[in-house]
């Protein structure tokens, strides 16, 4: 089971059965609306990047601007096929597989959003080998192909590609984007699929075999930088911590400490780091502990409330990770609702695994290292 969205739901719920849509900027992309005002000079002099080893000649990177839907989705533009049809998908280090609707789905998600015509594109090859990922919030049906994708200036040939036929349900009836491209390893891929990542890799596009996300708190500037590390995205030390099981973005956990106290993950546990999921979710007798920590009482839906006013008097929680800190403050770690504040804490009940899901990210700049399998923290700039 892949991760992925755990958030749509929970947004779904906190805000009544009608979801709200914010229409995607439309347009220019980040790179040319900076030349047409002159800026891209100055905007690559701030934007410098480390170089862990010497750059290769062939290798590129690209800079990938990501829209961002009330703070908890994050996604970016990208194409596919020759001429190229638009894509939005959200880069979900939670999963593996890269899909987008067929033009042959007629699920009421599908209809919502832009769909593939493989007859449109002169390098489409049919793989006809079935497509099936589950979620935990939803399943998608369909076939993989061949294509050529175009995230950014980097051009990917011969990508496999899944078109979705049936996407039952409504989870993704209402999402902002149209379909996925997972950023984990590969043994988390659909059986016959290369990820994108991975066929960046064998073709050696990238100048490093490593990509890293920032993710803003202010609605604007995200980024997924590919093949660097973009220094101009955090302050102080970026820290590594070595990947424990290549599926997910795994790694362990020391414990998790409220003013030094052991509140969770008492000796250890394990967690992932998930672009796709908005929340921090935990097992239950954890997530229950630091509610109770947090002053979180159970709501209707399942979802733990909060005092809007209490804020202040809140707790700083603080994930121990590989001999360092990594602080969430009460601001970071709750969600303002309409009408209520939330507790950005989850319980994942079948699991034991840690989810830290945007939540985590948009406080720590984030690096996925490939090539050391390791990922990099830092704390991200505001
Ligand atoms: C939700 O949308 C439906 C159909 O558009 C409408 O009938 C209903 O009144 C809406 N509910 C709320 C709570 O806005
Ligand atoms: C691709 O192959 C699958 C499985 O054989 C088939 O269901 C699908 O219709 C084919 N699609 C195209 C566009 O050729």
């Amino acid at each position: 089971m892949r991760c992925l969205v755990v958030l749509l739901a929970v947004l779904a719920l906190s805000q009544g059965s009608n979801v709200t849509r914010i229409p995607l900027h439309k347009g220019k992309s980040l790179r040319s609306t900076l030349q047409d005002l002159g800026l891209l000079e100055d905007f690559l002099k701030k934007h410098q990047y480390e170089f862990i080893r010497k750059s290769s000649n062939v290798g590129k990177v690209a800079q990938e601007p990501l829209a961002n839907y009330l703070d908890s989705q994050y996604f970016g533009k990208i194409y596919i096929g020759t001429p190229p049809q638009e894509f939005t998908v959200v880069f979900d280090t939670g999963s593996s597989d890269f899909w987008v609707p067929s033009l042959s789905c007629n699920s009421e998600a599908c209809k919502n959003h832009h769909r593939f015509d493989p007859t449109e594109s002169s390098t489409f090859q049919n793989l006809s080998k079935p497509l099936l990922v589950l979620y935990a919030t939803g399943i998608v049906l369909g076939f993989l192909g061949h294509d050529t994708v175009t995230v950014s200036d980097l051009v990917d040939p011969h990508q496999t590609v899944g078109l979705s036929t049936q996407e039952p349900g409504d989870i993704f009836t209402y999402s902002e984007f149209d379909g996925i491209l997972g950023l984990a390893y590969p043994a988390l891929a659909s059986e016959g699929s290369v990820p994108v990542f991975d066929n960046m890799m064998n073709r050696h596009l990238l100048a490093q075999d490593l990509f890293s996300v920032y993710m803003s708190r202010t609605g604007q500037g995200s980024m997924l930088t590919l093949g660097a590390i973009d220094t101009s995205y955090y302050v102080g030390s970026l820290d590594w911590v070595p990947v424990t099981l290549q599926k997910y973005w795994q790694f362990a956990v020391d414990r998790i400490t409220i003013s030094g106290v052991v509140v969770a993950c008492d000796g250890g546990c394990q967690a992932i780091l998930d672009t796709g999921t908005s929340l921090l979710a935990g097992p239950t007798h954890d997530i229950l502990k630091i509610q109770q920590a947090i002053g979180a009482t159970r709501g209707q839906y399942g979802q733990f409330i909060i005092n809007c006013w209490s804020l202040s008097s809140m707790p700083t929680i603080v994930f121990e990770i590989h001999g360092r800190k990594y602080s969430l403050p009460p601001l970071a770690y709750t969600i303002q609702g309409q009408d209520f504040c939330y507790s950005g804490f989850q319980e994942n009940s079948n699991s034991p695994l840690w989810v830290l899901g945007t939540i985590f990210v948009r406080e720590y700049y984030s690096v996925f290292d490939r090539t050391h399998n390791r990922v990099g923290l830092a704390k991200a700039v505001y």
